[in-house]
């Protein structure tokens, strides 16, 4: 299996892009690491948590990360994830196991000591900006960096050019953009960047949490409480019937390279102005730069949808 260290913002579909990793046989879960973005990162540690315990996998560490972005003040997302980031659901807290502290020591660790490990980033990328920045020998370890955030047709979700995880760090986003670019070790890599392109096309509706909870009340119960609140969001806001989630492609494309098609340019992020968090994809090589992403364009939905709900819920559900 691949192994893979999950970087997150629990938030609700980081919690959907959990499960579909925790029920991948193609994927070794080495640990969870949180950082704040849709909720501060004590809160998104309780709710990777709670997704651990549904599962049974307490045995996955979840550790602390930053607790602010590199730069600027701290912008949560709280009005599309709700008060506590899983929906207003407010499913009661794990006590029986505790986040540790370390969430950059920890990747630091395992990426020097188990080499070919990847990285799965679900959130800002304040954490990732800080573990190149802080441990830069370890980068040797990494084999691949896949990126929900940005968005390459220039439309965002939080301002018309930008998305939320760039938008929340844009200084960490540059960071490890340009690291690509100039950093021996990730020099010959390119980052993958499941931007809002992909992600847009990704749609849960009530009619599938419904036919999620026939093939498992438990898990699809779960699902069903923490989505309530993202459909009536989506619903009152724009009058449409269901919502985009985004992060769980990312997790699907670490497997599935054959889910997203793209193309590679070097990219980088704004971060002063009116484009504060836009990503600034060279598509035309005006630059001549280091090709440092891959930036994907077209996925299908549905291949997407049928391999979410049967490794979700087993192999014969579809
Ligand atoms: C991204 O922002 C967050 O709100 C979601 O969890 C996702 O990672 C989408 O812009
Ligand atoms: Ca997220």
């Amino acid at each position: 299996a691949k192994k893979v260290i999950i970087d997150c913002d629990p938030g609700i579909d980081d919690v959907l892009a959990l499960l579909l990793a925790l029920r991948s046989p193609e994927l070794d879960v080495l640990g969870i690491t949180v950082v704040c973005g849709n909720v501060p990162t004590t809160q998104g540690a309780e709710n990777a948590l709670k997704v651990l315990s549904l599962l049974d996998r307490l045995d996955v560490p979840v550790y602390l990360g930053e607790t602010k972005p590199l730069v600027r003040d701290y912008v949560d997302a709280t009005d599309t994830h709700g008060a506590d980031g899983l929906g207003e659901s407010f499913l009661p807290n794990v006590t029986d196991v505790r986040p540790k502290e370390g969430a950059i020591q920890f990747l630091a660790q395992t990426l020097s000591e188990q080499k070919d490990v990847s990285i799965i980033a679900l959130g800002p990328l304040t954490n990732i900006a800080r573990l190149i920045q802080d441990y830069p020998a370890c980068l040797e370890g990494l084999s691949e960096l896949v990126t929900m955030g940005g968005s390459y047709k220039s439309h965002g979700n939080c301002s018309p050019v930008a998305e939320y995880n760039y938008w929340c760090d844009p200084d960490a986003a540059k960071v490890v953009y340009e690291a690509f670019e100039s950093h021996p070790a990730l020099r010959q890599k390119q980052i993958q960047m499941i931007g809002l392109d992909v992600t847009r096309e990704i749609v849960l509706t009530p009619n599938l949490v419904e036919y999620m909870t026939c093939l498992s009340q438990e898990i699809g119960n779960f699902i069903r409480n923490i989505t309530r609140f993202y459909f009536d969001f989506h619903w009152k806001q724009e009058g449409v019937i269901g919502c985009v989630i985004n992060d769980p492609l990312a997790v699907a494309y670490c497997i599935d390279h054959s889910l997203c098609k793209g193309f590679s340019a070097y990219t980088t992020v704004e971060t002063a102005g009116i484009s504060l968090g836009q990503t600034v994809v060279d598509t035309y090589d005006f630059w001549k730069k280091e090709k440092n992403s891959h930036i994907l364009t077209e996925t299908d939905p549905y291949r997407f949808m049928t391999f979410f709900i049967t490794h979700v819920f087993g192999a014969d559900a579809s």
